[in-house]
């Protein structure tokens, strides 16, 4: 497997990385270190960096590469010598990103690169490895952080302390300011060059390090390579164990990334407020569906009455009994999170016309695989859906969703992942849904509905007009579990809200022999 990291200076890459590695037994490539070694020979020979053909025949005459130290590290050498100290100078700090932006340079280190990872487990961290040098890598990490922040870092570093653990020797605000400005030249020339620029990959994963301890970002990435090592083909009976498994590692992955949510100013007012028209896609995902513009609520409010007419002409649907839970979930002041099985197409957009008919806003949770399709993008955004990748930790939809409960909106998932069409086909149970309750604080309500699978049978309509029956039980909290421990209340949750909506089901199939 390769990790991939990348990101600007300071964001904490070559910390991070090594103890990534160190944890999972990986090697460690420090990529930087190889364009330092090459930049210290130059400067030993006295090549002027700005030659761009000199420093190419530097680059052709000399071998950067690592040597295992006796603590297991991998130590930087200039043909076979430990030059570990001598990169790290700002001489070397200086002249570094000249000698990286020239094409041909960045081609033979690059080769050396993927030599290193043949045949071993690696984290890479650099500032092309997951657009250039790996771009198959199964775990890719952009790291980044404020740049007042990683000038601190970088500043308490070179005054021989550690931002990390704490041990700082009292920097001065001046020396931070130097710091800050040389280290914002650099990154501008890593990210304007021509060759391979400093950028994160279309499919890595950004996190923010700025509010994070180093243990919780070590913490992500080895979540998110855990995730990864967990998705492959898998047989039945490791099927159970592996989903577990997973939302345990997501859940590590929302504990290490939100610790202090909770202290910042409410997410809503960092928001600035949408236009009337052309919005982007995350507008919507972000703001309350009651802060769209107009023209889009009163959208909304078409597709209701129109969604309305029409499924009770042809789809009829009744919810049972649900007059007391309407008015307990009004009188709170957090959403809940409703979960139900999935049948057909007609649940879904009735339960959320039901629940705007009642005054109140259900968002649904949907897989991003849909957005594929322009005009259902469209419309899923406009009525407050949220997309969700499958098989990845995809955290913005989790805090989206969180946000979402804060505020008093709800939320509807299928924890089933997918519609089960025929009785008995198998289903991987998501247990996202006890995760993003936990995370806002709220419960679980379980819903079940039956009538609404459409007739597969030989010879019956297309449109067979069927009615649908669709019961809700009581919110299940996290308090009335009766189990300490945020694993073990997330398990519990997932269990018990899982039973009550088959035992829905099942009093409702009861109630009309013969719907399934
Ligand atoms: O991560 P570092 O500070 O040790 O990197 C030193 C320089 O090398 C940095 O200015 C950008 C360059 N670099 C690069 O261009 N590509 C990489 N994969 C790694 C580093």
């Amino acid at each position: 497997m390769i990790i991939a990291i990348d990101g600007p200076a300071g964001s904490g890459k070559s910390t991070v990385a090594k103890l990534v590695a160190k944890r999972r037994g990986f090697a460690f490539l420090d990529t930087g270190a190889m364009y330092r070694t090459l930049t210290l020979a130059c400067l030993r020979a006295g090549v002027d960096v700005g030659r761009a053909g000199d420093v190419i025949a530097e680059a052709r005459s000399h071998t950067a590469g690592f040597e295992r130290s006796t603590s297991g590290d991998f130590e930087p050498t200039l043909d076979g010598e430990n030059v570990a100290r001598e990169i790290r100078t700002p001489e070397v700090d200086a002249a570094v990103s000249s000698v990286a932006a020239i094409p041909e340079v960045r081609e033979i280190l690059v080769a050396a690169q993927r030599d290193f990872a043949k045949g071993h487990d690696v984290v890479a961290e650099g500032r092309d490895i997951g657009t250039v040098v790996f771009p198959k890598a199964e775990v890719k990490v952009y790291l980044d952080a404020d740049p007042a922040e990683r000038a601190r870092r970088r500043a308490i570093q070179a005054a021989g302390g550690d931002a990390a653990t704490g041990a700082d020797p009292g920097v001065s605000a001046e020396a931070e300011a130097e710091v800050l400005a040389a280290l914002e030249a650099r990154d501008e020339r890593d990210r304007t060059r021509e060759a391979s620029p400093l950028a994160m990959a279309e499919d890595a994963t950004l996190v923010d390090t700025t509010n994070l301890t180093l243990d919780e970002t070590v913490e992500i990435v080895c979540a998110l390579a855990d995730m990864v090592a967990l998705s492959g083909d898998v047989t039945r009976e490791e099927r159970k164990e592996r989903a577990d498994a997973k939302a345990a590692a997501a859940g590590r992955v929302a504990r290490a990334a939100f610790p202090k949510e909770r202290d910042k100013t409410p997410y809503d007012e960092t928001l600035k407020p949408m236009r009337p028209f052309r919005n982007d896609f995350d507008d919507y995902y972000d703001h309350a569906i009651a802060d769209y513009p107009l023209p889009t609520r009163l959208l909304y409010e078409l597709i209701g009455w129109g969604v309305f007419c029409v499924t009770k002409l042809a789809w009829p649907w009744t919810f049972e009994d649900d007059d007391e839970f309407f008015e307990w979930l009004k009188a709170q002041d957090r959403g809940t999170v409703v979960i139900m099985n999935h049948v057909s197409m007609i649940e879904p957009v009735v339960t959320v016309t039901h629940f705007w008919r009642k005054g109140l806003r259900l968002r649904a949770i949907y897989k991003a695989e849909f957005n594929r399709f322009t005009f259902m993008h469209w419309v899923f955004t406009r009525i407050g859906c949220i997309p969700v990748s499958r098989g990845t930790s995809d955290l913005k939809a989790l805090r989206r969703a969180q946000h979402a409960l804060e505020r008093g909106e709800n939320i509807l998932i299928y924890p089933e992942g997918t519609r089960v069409r025929h009785e008995g086909d198998e289903v991987e149970t998501m247990g996202g849904f006890a995760l993003i309750a936990r995370m806002a604080k709220t419960g679980v309500t379980p819903m079940a509905v039956v009538g609404a699978r459409k007739d597969t049978a030989k010879g019956a309509p297309a449109l067979r007009r069927r009615h649908s029956f669709i019961k809700i039980g009581e919110a299940i909290t996290f308090g009335a579990l009766g189990v300490k421990g945020r694993k073990a209340q997330l398990e519990a949750m997932e269990v018990k809200a899982m039973e009550r909506m088959w035992a829905l089901r099942d009093e409702l199939r009861k109630e009309h022999p013969g719907e399934e």
